[in-house]
């Protein structure tokens, strides 16, 4: 299926790696211009060292801390200077720490929302602007199957995901009018560096060998294993595309049936 991405920008937050990473990726196979968003210049630098060199000429980097109060501001500024208008938003994020929901504390919760939630709403307001404008363009923001089913052990991820979801839903009513559709896309167990380090967390802490782990969390996945980033990257490439353009407000589970509910 074509996709109709060859004459798009996209900008696609915390791409150093993982499921940002693996998405801007499946966007430049389609012949997107796309801007890799991260803290490090250097991680991202190697990023896209390591494409084709058909597509590192077509690749913009944009570094800033989403902790930082301006970091919305300073994202766009860089993307648009280096790639144009942009016509893409690929929302994401680093993830907050494992524990219970007992324990959380509202500073740590005030921490992660001002990283997690805060530059993604003011950055996707800032680009709906001229999205509208122009008749067209995609927001896709990259959440977690905690948002529908919590996730026990996740307790500050499923609160402040859920943020986005009433937020992006709400916009989506308000927009799809104007060729711009409002989407989240569903991690459920997908084989990156941060489920490594989350299952490792947990081995740790019970005292259980991480392949134990791995194994237990596979055994409630009725695919019977983890997801690749490449899987979940196909999905975000065609939410992106011009074939999409009748989907928003939707919510698409990436999660090899592992979420139990209809
Ligand atoms: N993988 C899964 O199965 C899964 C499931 C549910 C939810 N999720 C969520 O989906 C998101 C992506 O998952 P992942 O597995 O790809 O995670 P990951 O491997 O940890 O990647 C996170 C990305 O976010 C960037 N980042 C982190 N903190 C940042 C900050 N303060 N400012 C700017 N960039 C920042 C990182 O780049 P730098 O460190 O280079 O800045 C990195 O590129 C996370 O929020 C994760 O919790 C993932």
């Amino acid at each position: 299926m074509y996709l109709g991405l060859d004459d798009k920008h996209a900008l696609v937050l915390g791409a150093s790696q993982g499921l940002g990473l693996a998405s801007a990726q499946a966007l430049l196979n389609e012949g997107a211009r796309v801007t890799l968003s991260g803290r490090s210049p250097e991680r991202l630098e190697a990023a896209r060292a390591a494409l084709p060199t058909e597509q590192q000429a077509r690749c913009f980097l944009a570094v800033a801390d989403l902790a930082h109060p301006d970091a919305a501001g300073l994202i766009a500024a860089q993307a648009r200077a280096s790639g144009g208008a942009i016509d893409i938003l690929v929302n994401n994020t680093g993830g907050p720490p494992p524990g219970t929901p007992s324990s959380i504390t509202t500073e740590a919760m005030a921490t992660h929302f001002a990283s997690m939630v805060q530059p993604v709403v003011a950055l996707t307001l800032d680009l709906i602007v001229s999205m509208r404008e122009r008749g067209w363009g995609r927001i896709l923001t990259i959440a977690s199957s905690g948002v529908v089913q919590p996730i026990p052990h996740l307790p500050m991820s499923n609160a402040l995901r859920s943020t986005l979801v009433g937020f992006m839903k709400s916009l989506a009513g308000e927009v799809a009018g104007d060729g711009v559709t409002v989407n989240m896309v569903l991690p459920g167990r997908i084989a990156t560096g941060r489920t490594a380090s989350i299952d490792a967390g947990q081995a740790q802490k019970s005292g259980t060998p991480v392949e134990d782990i791995a194994k237990a969390s596979t055994a409630t996945i009725p695919a019977g294993r983890y997801g690749t980033p490449e899987e979940f990257a196909a999905v975000v490439a065609f939410l992106a595309s011009t074939q999409a353009s009748y989907v928003t407000g939707s919510m698409m589970r990436v999660d090899g049936g592992a979420i139990r509910s209809i």
